[in-house]
């Protein structure tokens, strides 16, 4: 089994960031003159992260195209990290976006546009009730606050390695086998969060941290997506359902970015049954929103008369006063009724298997002890033989050298694949020539890496 040669991929990553910034003079200068004012030099703060001495100063995007201020057009696999997994503005989002704009788009009021979303989220994903918020991290939230309402209790589990948005009691991570820490990878101190973390697939952890009863909520991914792909195992569904359904605690699945395994997401292919669901970033085609549904049983155990508490505001601490907008439901509805359909996940899927099996062919080529994972649209690989099991497994599996010098080479041929992580996801109007791209590209850069051939 060859070994990457480390002095190799360091001469190999030089030259590589050399020709990225040699490249996109542009882009430069308006990083420079952007840390005058922006925090960082950006406007969020992951977009310094991207490998690359600089961010690409984006000029447009549409479909699977994203074309950067020094006139570099991408193959884009990362599409938003999931924000714009339907490819760039849509048409019919596009469309239903510009028509709506034009009639209004914040009213604190329901639209004819919100009783079509609830009831294609309802008919999608199979729970009855919904509401709308504007991002993933705003769904998980108040699903947790609705979970502690209804239980009365404050504790949230979640698993090592997730990411669930800048939710305080996601950002944590095992310590010391079972303690609470902070995750490593969060800047600045966060307050005790109210939380126990275990590792993904360890049913006797589960069944220890909620014996005590004193668990509101399990915030978790069908599939973990954000430490690499990491599968339940055959039957941890079943035993998650029932220890949860044992112990009182509700079960919140977070299908913000494993949507990717199909119009229905796991819940639906795997025929799962949470208490609450959530998701954001893709279903508004790119708009910022996001829904949250819930169940009979539980809406039950919420339920509040019919116009409110006298002296209660529902909203406060449950919402926002721009989620549930009329241009979030125009969107949602393009969206879902034209643009993310069964058919579209089917020629996705089908474009990602492509993916995936090409770069199965180059790394078993080459024999590398490397492997591909896959979930629905979304194909990622990984430096090490094995799929990780859970989030220690997958942390451990890290290679920060391979993954800077993956995304920059990537990036100097004409593909963006998703920072943090070497993943590509694929969009309704990504191609296979797009994937074959990618596929030989990688092909290249393995060859230099392995006989130092190439350039
Ligand atoms: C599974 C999951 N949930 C929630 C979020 C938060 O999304 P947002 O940052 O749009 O709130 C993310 C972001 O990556 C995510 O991966």
């Amino acid at each position: 089994m060859p070994l990457i040669e480390r002095g190799k991929l360091a001469e190999l990553t030089k030259r590589e960031e050399e020709r990225y910034v040699a490249d996109r003079p542009k882009s430069r200068a308006l990083f420079e003159r952007a840390r005058g004012s922006l925090f960082r030099g950006v406007p969020m703060g992951w977009m310094t992260e991207w490998p690359g001495s600089f961010p690409v100063f984006v000029s447009e995007a549409q479909n699977a195209r994203l074309k950067d201020v020094d006139g570099h057009i991408y193959v884009d696999l990362a599409l938003g990290d999931s924000g714009s997994l339907t490819g760039h503005s849509p048409l019919p989002t596009a469309d239903a976006i510009a028509r709506q704009v034009y009639r209004g788009m914040t009213t604190m009021l329901p639209s004819e546009d919100a009783v079509w979303v609830g009831e294609e989220l309802a008919r999608r994903f199979g729970l009855p009730f919904w509401q709308i918020y504007t991002t993933a991290t705003d769904a998980d939230r108040f699903a947790i606050r609705f979970a502690r309402m209804a239980t009365g209790r404050d504790l949230v589990l979640v698993f090592d390695g997730c990411y669930h948005g800048s939710v305080d009691e996601a950002l944590v991570t095992v310590k010391h086998g079972s303690a609470v820490a902070q995750h490593r990878k969060v800047i600045g101190a966060l307050p005790n969060p109210a939380s126990r973390v275990i590792q993904f697939n360890d049913v006797e952890a589960l069944e220890k941290a909620l014996a005590p009863g004193d668990v509101a909520c399990v915030l978790a991914e069908p599939a973990m997506t954000n430490a690499g792909i990491i599968w339940p195992e055959p039957g941890y569904h079943e035993a998650l359902r029932a220890i949860t359904r044992k112990c009182g605690t509700l079960l919140i699945l977070d299908e913000t970015h494993s949507i990717c395994a199909g119009a229905g997401g796991c819940t639906r292919e795997w025929h799962l049954e949470p208490d609450f669901f959530t998701i954001g970033k893709s279903i508004a085609g790119g708009l910022p929103a996001a829904a949250m549904g819930l169940t009979r049983e539980v809406s039950d155990r919420l339920t509040t008369p019919p116009r409110g508490i006298p002296g209660k505001h529902f909203g406060i601490g449950t919402g926002g006063t721009v989620a549930g907008t009329i241009l979030q439901m125009a969107a949602i509805r393009a969206t879902l009724g034209e643009v993310l359909t069964e058919a579209a996940f089917e020629r996705m899927i089908a474009v990602a298997t492509r993916l995936a099996d090409g770069v199965t062919e180059t790394i078993s080529a080459h024999a590398l002890p490397w492997h591909v994972n896959r979930l629905g649209c979304r194909a990622e690989y990984r430096f090490v033989s094995d799929r990780p099991r859970n989030g220690a497994e997958a942390d451990a599996a890290f290679d920060d050298e391979l993954d800077t010098l993956m995304h920059v080479y990537m990036a100097n041929r004409g593909i963006l694949l998703t920072p943090f992580h070497t993943m590509a996801l694929i969009s309704p109007q990504t191609t296979e020539e797009d994937v074959d791209l990618h596929n030989k590209v990688f092909g290249e850069l393995v060859r230099e890496l392995v006989e130092g051939a190439g350039g």
